[in-house]
């Protein structure tokens, strides 16, 4: 038997998509991706290079270090310092994560118990809610404003009670929501008044175009009293595979998913780690890059669904495009229709709550032209359909 909390979880959405994915596979069809967001680009030569030295250095044959090792711990706070203008210290206000995926969930299981509450935004990355739900703790769901700001003011003084944590999530997947800094005082402030942790998960954090900066959280003065902040390798550095990321902010906060942590596992692999130090302090030279190549196919599959009659605004982050699902069909309707017909994968809305109802999300993991084929695909289906 599953323990009860694992049994009472809807099915993952992603598990689902997988199995259509293959089925269709398995009949010997051809599928153009752009479901997952997994990065389809190399991970970066001084990367790579630094992982061949890592892999015969002795270090590697002992355990790693609880908390990080002290070269991943000091290239991550040189960066926070470099690119935020946020000082930290690499002993107290550092953790390093298998994955920023991996580090929200221990830092939920750090800090709720059942029948707490953590805010979550309506529209999500799954890991928020499903962490939650894992402790025991309810995933309450923040409705979000047109523009992409959580409406805080919609969540009742008793959920407000039983709130330990509130998780943001700007640049936003898969919304690409944006928001102005004053917007990020904003819940700091919140956070501050109700006593709440504030995540802030910054996986997209270089993934901007048109001169768009991405904020830390960190940057707001006081901000290290609520807030902790995930940062990853998975986006900026094309290295999801490698399980490389970290976590910065208040030293209570940091201490707790450490000593969580500590009971159940290892920390994360030095090898990881010494390939997050070398990503971390060469990011100035690997993200552009790799952001140029991003702006590209953003822009390509942007023009060529306007051309195909689909009225796109351009995202300004992320390597997401987050669409309306056309009339005349449901959520699973229309990626059926798309993958039994021309074979483009795209995710579900509701892969990401329910609140993500009649929309759906394309990621920009191919070469321009095939997205440019892919938009031909999508119009043409809905037209057809119209
Ligand atoms: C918003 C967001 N947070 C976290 C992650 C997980 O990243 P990681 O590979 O560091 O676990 C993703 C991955 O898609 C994401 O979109």
């Amino acid at each position: 038997m599953p323990a009860r909390t694992l049994d009472a979880i809807p099915p993952y959405v992603f598990y689902e998509l997988d199995a259509r994915r293959a089925r269709h596979r398995a009949a010997g069809k051809q599928l153009l991706d752009v479901g997952i967001g997994s990065p389809d680009g190399p991970i970066p030569e001084v990367v790579v290079e630094a992982m061949r030295t890592a892999a015969g250095e002795r270090a590697l044959s002992g355990y790693p270090f609880f908390q990080g090792h002290p070269r991943f711990a000091d290239a991550a706070t040189q960066y926070m310092a470099r690119r935020f203008g946020v000082t930290l210290d690499p002993r107290h206000e550092f953790l390093a994560l298998a994955g920023s995926k991996e580090g929200i969930a221990e830092l939920i299981q750090a800090h709720v118990d059942p029948g707490d509450a953590v805010l979550v935004p309506a529209v999500h990355y799954p890991v928020y809610a499903r962490a939650t739900l894992l402790a025991g703790a309810e995933p309450v769901f923040v409705p979000l404003l047109a523009d992409g700001r959580m409406d805080v003011d919609a969540i009742d003084a008793a959920t407000m009670r039983r709130a330990r944590v509130m998780i943001v999530n700007y640049p936003g997947n898969p919304t690409t929501a944006t928001v102005p800094f004053e917007e990020l005082t904003r819940l700091v402030d919140f956070a501050r008044q109700h006593k709440l942790l504030l995540l802030s998960d910054l996986a997209y954090s270089e993934l901007a175009y048109d001169g768009y900066r991405v904020p830390s959280l960190l940057e707001v003065p006081g901000a290290m009293d609520v807030v902790v902040e995930t940062h990853t390798c998975s986006k900026s550095f094309n290295m999801a595979g490698v399980r490389c990321a970290f976590m910065v902010g208040q030293r209570a906060a940091i201490a707790r998913v450490d000593g969580y942590r500590a009971n159940i596992g290892y920390g994360v692999s030095t090898l990881a780690q010494l390939a997050g130090a070398a990503a971390f302090t060469h990011a100035d030279t690997i993200v552009p890059p790799i952001v140029h190549e991003y702006n590209g196919r953003r822009d390509a599959l942007v023009l060529a669904l306007r051309d195909a009659g689909w009225p796109v605004t351009a995202p300004r982050a992320t390597m997401y495009l987050w669409l309306d699902v056309p009339a005349g069909y449901d959520d699973w309707g229309w990626v059926d229709a798309l993958m039994g017909g021309p074979g483009v994968v795209v995710t579900p809305g509701l892969a990401f709550g329910d609140a993500g109802r009649g929309k759906f999300r394309v990621s920009l993991v191919q070469p321009a032209d095939v997205l440019e084929r892919v938009a031909g695909f999508l119009g043409e289906l809905r037209t057809t359909e119209a």
